[in-house]
């Protein structure tokens, strides 16, 4: 059973997807703390809900982003997380955050990287003009949506989408395959050879 902590800054359907697959038994671990650097966030009432640990750690209480980081370290580390899942966190990491949890990191991402890193990813698809577009689990690294890939998804872009009704067939894939990288890290099966992960 590994100790899952998952950083918040919106609505939190993957934390939700996250807390499912935990309860279902389909990942052999458990979120024990939800992290958020918006106080409304909406994932920390998911987390509420779900009886784990829901903080809000304020950014701006802190003088530096490196000060924030370890600050966001040290609670997760106290609590003996073994993995740090991004579920719609906003911010970049930082070395503090970054060296403690080296290799232990998780992000999802709304696009096939390495195409439309960044904001409004769904947008930049539809815009670009793609016909497949989907979703990326990916470890985390000092660059944006940058790290060693874990799993993808695709979806077809069909004639007549919106920026809303991609998005909504990205995030179901989205919910299925984030659980299933962090089952994957659970049970030791996931190795980096250099950008390459592969899964054993
Ligand atoms: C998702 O599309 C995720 O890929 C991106 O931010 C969005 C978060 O949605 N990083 P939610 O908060 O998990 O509902």
């Amino acid at each position: 059973m590994i100790r899952i902590g998952v950083l918040v800054s919106g609505r939190g359907s993957n934390l939700q997807a996250l807390l499912d697959a935990c309860a279902a038994g389909r990942i052999d671990g458990r979120v024990v703390v939800v992290v958020s650097d918006q106080a409304d966030a909406a994932g920390l009432e998911r987390a509420r809900q779900a009886g784990v640990e829901a903080i809000f750690l304020d950014p701006a209480a802190y003088e530096t982003k490196n000060a924030y980081n370890a600050a966001l370290a040290e609670t997760l580390k106290v609590r003996e997380v073994a993995l740090v899942c991004l579920a719609g966190y906003m911010r970049l990491l930082k070395r503090p955050m970054l060296q403690a949890f080296a290799g232990q990191i998780m992000n999802v991402h709304p696009a096939l990287l390495p195409s439309f890193k960044g904001l409004d990813a769904q947008r930049q698809a539809l815009e670009y003009g793609v016909k497949v577009a989907g979703c990326t689990v990916h470890f985390v690294t000092e660059g944006m949506d940058e790290g060693p890939i874990i799993l993808q998804a695709a979806v077809p872009v069909l004639e007549g989408d919106t920026e809303d009704s991609l998005s909504e067939r990205i995030l179901r894939e989205e919910h299925r395959i984030y659980p299933e990288a962090v089952q994957l890290f659970a049970q030791g099966r996931l190795t980096c050879e250099g950008r390459r992960v592969r899964v054993g």
